[in-house]
């Protein structure tokens, strides 16, 4: 059979609960002749705090060497003094993303049959933005001067490269190709923002050219807000910039059913490093080690692998058992994260 190497992290907080429900969910959509060969990386708040390692450069070296990454959640408890904002985040998580060159974060938003949107008449929701995951205000560049003083000055400084806004604009176009309604907005802030959002608009409309059949068009990101909360199904694929597109990709998961539903890949559409599949949500230490939180997100980023290792057949498999759980949900019957897994693996198991 064939053989999978991949890395887990299950990280902090809800992160192993709902990862352990998305390998179990694995198991059972695995095909006969496939075989994934899991190792654990106990990388999170816990190790930092007991080591003072985030994430030692061996254990990335060893990462590499997987076909995939699967990943909970990081983040400690808030405003711990023991683990400064950032050190988890900034350290692993997008340390993992920049080094991998994920620089694809495609996050999928759909209302299901039986997802319930807090929206009255949502109508048909089936849309992806495809994040920038590499670049914009996330790569630290900036500091702080004066720091505590009334004269203190901070700045955070977003960084837009040619060849990072090309790369993530043309996977966008291409994916929009490939979907029926052949749309792409772009979202930005261009009427402020004006260094960034020149080189966005301006690669948007030369890549354009290259896909006469994708329609067009151009929104600004607060504008969005009110699109995606009015009249979200007018979207099909959404290309930002990475800080707008985490809000926009909460705002979604909101509209769409909750942040418990929302899966994400951060993809290296260029197969120099394994790809890395997470929830959207994070450690949720409001609600941590109480079996409350929702799997499902975990669940459909397992199917958002098995898409990109091109195991077609079990991600459907897996997407058809959570639409079928979804539809049967009851808001009255609280179920454990544990049998949420256990249902949705079943119905993978008798598919
Ligand atoms: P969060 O996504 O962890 O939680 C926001 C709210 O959503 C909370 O009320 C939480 O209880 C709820 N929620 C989240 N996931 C849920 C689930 N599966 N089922 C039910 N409810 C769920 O965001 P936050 O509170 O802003 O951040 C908490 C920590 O997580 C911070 O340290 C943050 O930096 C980190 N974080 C990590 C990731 C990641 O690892 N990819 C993503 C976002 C936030
Ligand atoms: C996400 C998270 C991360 C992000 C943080 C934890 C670095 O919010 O995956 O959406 O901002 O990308
Ligand atoms: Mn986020």
């Amino acid at each position: 059979p064939q053989s999978l190497k991949l890395a887990v992290i299950p990280g902090d907080g809800i992160g192993p609960e709902v990862t352990a429900e998305g390998l179990k969910v694995l198991e059972q959509a695995t095909p006969a002749d496939v075989k994934f060969e899991p190792t654990r990386y106990d990388l999170g708040a816990e190790r930092y705090l007991a080591t003072g390692e985030v994430l030692p450069d061996s254990v990335l070296e060893e990462i590499r060497q997987h076909d995939a990454i699967l990943l909970g959640a990081v983040g400690g408890k808030p405003n711990d003094p023991n683990l400064p904002p950032g050190i988890l985040e900034r350290g692993l998580l997008l340390r993992l993303r920049f080094e991998l060159d994920h620089y694809v974060n495609l996050r999928p938003s759909r209302i299901f049959p039986g997802s319930i949107s807090p929206l009255a008449d949502p109508g048909e929701v089936d849309f992806v933005v495809v994040r920038e995951g590499t670049e914009g205000p996330y790569t630290g560049n900036g500091g702080a001067l004066r720091v505590g003083t009334p004269h203190e000055v901070a700045t955070e400084v977003s960084v837009n490269t040619a060849f990072g806004v090309e790369r993530v604009v043309r996977d966008a176009f291409a994916r929009a190709q490939k979907r029926p309604r052949k749309k792409l907005t772009l979202v930005h802030k261009t009427n402020v923002l004006v260094h960034a959002g020149s080189v966005w608009w301006r690669i948007f409309e030369e890549v354009a050219r290259e896909f006469p059949e994708v329609t067009t068009d151009y929104m600004h990101v607060d504008a969005t807000m009110i699109h995606l909360t009015t009249n979200p199904s007018r979207f099909d694929v959404i290309v930002t910039d990475n800080l707008f597109g985490d809000i926009v990709t909460d705002l979604a998961a909101a509209v769409t059913g909750g942040i418990g539903l929302a899966a994400s890949g951060n993809v290296n559409p260029d197969r120099t490093a394994p790809s890395m599949f997470e929830p959207v949500h994070g450690s949720a230490p409001d609600i941590a080690g109480q079996q409350v939180a929702d799997p499902t997100a975990a669940i459909l980023s397992v199917a958002l692998m098995l898409d990109h290792l091109g195991l077609d057949d079990a991600a459907r498999r897996i997407e058809d058992a959570v639409v079928a759980d979804l539809a049967e949900r009851d808001p009255a019957t609280k179920r454990s994260t544990a049998e949420v897994g256990d249902a949705i693996a079943a119905r993978v198991a008798g598919s």
